[in-house]
Formats: structure tokens, C-alpha cells, sequence
């Protein structure tokens, strides 16, 4: 398999300028890895790189698009230093975005940014949330009609450890191999999970496919152990940037991450052919949202 991850050489956040090799690579569901792009902590942000600064009973910290801040433990200085630290790499992955995909900023819609300082090895997780192992991202509360997810993260870690992901096939021949294992979609099923909330909308076909295509992978211990893979340790002070609902991925590895997410409406792509939305439908030769 031709790797799916590009090496993007430069060190300075400000130079980058984006071309269409790249757009199209990302928009074909490809890494950007950039090697030398690191996020710089301030010294006193230092002391952050600990696992207890997050609340036991959070899954990350986050910094919310309105400023606050959510997931934190510890004192008022030390949630002010971690929403100044999530807030200054919400403005470099904004900038950053700006410069690869101009074409998106105006349609962009932020979520919120993400630290994650706990270690990834020894999280133990049900397989559906478990993820290390390969999968795309798709979310079953939140239905999405195919607004992308589009994922900056740079590895903070201060003692050179790297975070490690496996990057697997393209997503067509994913969706070639597990569409047929699909359960059929069910309009009515969908409107019962909305009207308990355990949905926040209704779920369209396209958000029933994309969960059965995450769960459909994870649930494949073969499908996780022989597929075409390739395992990519992305560097202490690296950043990367893919589609999550569209690259393979699974995380092995690794501490401290900080992520920004954006959506972009399904539509807005430069090349709209190329969409999960665009090749679930031309798979199954139906409108699925
Ligand atoms: C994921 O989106 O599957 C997790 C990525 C990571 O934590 O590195
Ligand atoms: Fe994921």
C-alpha cells in the first residue's frame, strides 16, 4: 500500500503555505506529518505535563469555543495556565488550517480544543471505545449528515516520547470491505433513538453507515491485525493533521496531546467527489442524508 501518511519538512509555523498536492492528499484521506512543527510550552507551563490536571472524571481537558474551560483539575492559577496553553494552540492550528486550506476558513465551524495528558497504553476501554484500534472517527450521539472532522495535533510530551498511531487503508476500500457487512439502515429505529435522546438529532443513513463502518472495524480483530497498515510514531514536538471521519487510524501509545478539531460542511471540500458522504453514496447509489 502507498503510504498514507506526507512528510511535510519546515520548522516555522508562520511559512507554511499550502499547494494543491497537499489539499488533495488530505482530501484523499492522507496524513499531513509535520516532522519539525512543534508547539513551543512556556516554562511555567511545564508543570502541566501531568496526568492529575485532569478531573478523574473526565476524559480530556477542554477548552470550549465561548473560552471555558472543561476537565481540569487543580487551582484557579492552574486552570488559568491550562486554557491560556489549550487557547494559544487553538490559534496555531487556526493559523495553520488558514494557510493549507484557505478555501475552508470561511465555512469552518470550531469545537473544541482538547489536552490529553493521560497515557495511552494503559487505558482500559470497551472495544467500541477503544481506540487503538483502527478505525474512522464517527460518533453514535452526534449525528453529523456529513460535516467533516478535520483534526490538528501536535505532541507536546517533554521526554521525547513519541505518540505512536497505526494508519490504515483508504477509506473507500474500507467502506468496499464492510458495507456489505453493514445492518441495514432503519428510519424507524433512528427516530426511537431520538425521542429517548439517546441521540442529539435524528440519525441519518450516512451517521448509521459511519458508525457501522467504525464498529464493523473494531470488532474484526483480523480485519485490525492483517489489513495493509503502516505504524507511525509521530515525534515529541510534531504535529499532524488529517480528516478523523476519513484516515484509518488507531492510537498505540503516547502522552500528551494537545487537539484541536474543526467541522467543515460536507459540500465545501475542493474537491467534493472525494467526501465520505460522496463515496458511501456513490457506493450505495442512495441520497443518505
Ligand atoms: C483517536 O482519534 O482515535 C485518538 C487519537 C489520539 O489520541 O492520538
Ligand atoms: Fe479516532
Amino acid at each position: 500500500m502507498e503510504s498514507q501518511v506526507i512528510r511535510i519538512e519546515g520548522s516555522d509555523w508562520q511559512a507554511v503555505q499550502g499547494n494543491d498536492a497537499w489539499r488533495a492528499a488530505l482530501e484523499a484521506g492522507k496524513v499531513l506529518f509535520f516532522p519539525s512543527l512543534g508547539f513551543e510550552l512556556q516554562p511555567e507551563e511545564r508543570p502541566l505535563l501531568r496526568p492529575d490536571v485532569r478531573d478523574p472524571g473526565a476524559r480530556n481537558i477542554s477548552l470550549n469555543v465561548d473560552g471555558s474551560l472543561k476537565g481540569a483539575a487543580g487551582d484557579a492559577a492552574t486552570q488559568a495556565l491550562l486554557a491560556g496553553m489549550i487557547g494559544r494552540f487553538r490559534q496555531q492550528a487556526l493559523g495553520l488550517v488558514d494557510a493549507l486550506l484557505p478555501h475552508y476558513t470561511s465555512a469552518l465551524r470550531m469545537a473544541p480544543t482538547s489536552y490529553r495528558p493521560m497515557q495511552v497504553e494503559s487505558r482500559q476501554q470497551s472495544w467500541r471505545a477503544d481506540d487503538r484500534r483502527l478505525h474512522v472517527d464517527a460518533f453514535p450521539s452526534r449525528p453529523n449528515y456529513g460535516e467533516r472532522i478535520l483534526r490538528v495535533f501536535a505532541n507536546v510530551n517533554s521526554d521525547g516520547v513519541p505518540r505512536v498511531w497505526r494508519v490504515g487503508e483508504p477509506f473507500e476500500t474500507v467502506a468496499r470491505t464492510f458495507l456489505p457487512k453493514a445492518k441495514p439502515y432503519s428510519a424507524w429505529q433512528a427516530k426511537v433513538l431520538q425521542a429517548r435522546h439517546v441521540t442529539k438529532s435524528f440519525r441519518s443513513e450516512y451517521d448509521h453507515l459511519m458508525l457501522q463502518l467504525h464498529d464493523g472495524m473494531k470488532r474484526d480483530m483480523a480485519y485490525q491485525q492483517s489489513s495493509p497498515q503502516e505504524t507511525v510514531p509521530f515525534p515529541a514536538g510534531s504535529v499532524w493533521v488529517c480528516f478523523s471521519d476519513q484516515a484509518t487510524h488507531a492510537v498505540m501509545s503516547g502522552q500528551y496531546m494537545l487537539e484541536q478539531t474543526l467541522h467543515l460542511p460536507a459540500d465545501h471540500a475542493y474537491d467534493k467527489e472525494a467526501s465520505p458522504l460522496a463515496i458511501l453514496t456513490r457506493l450505495t447509489g442512495r441520497q443518505l442524508v
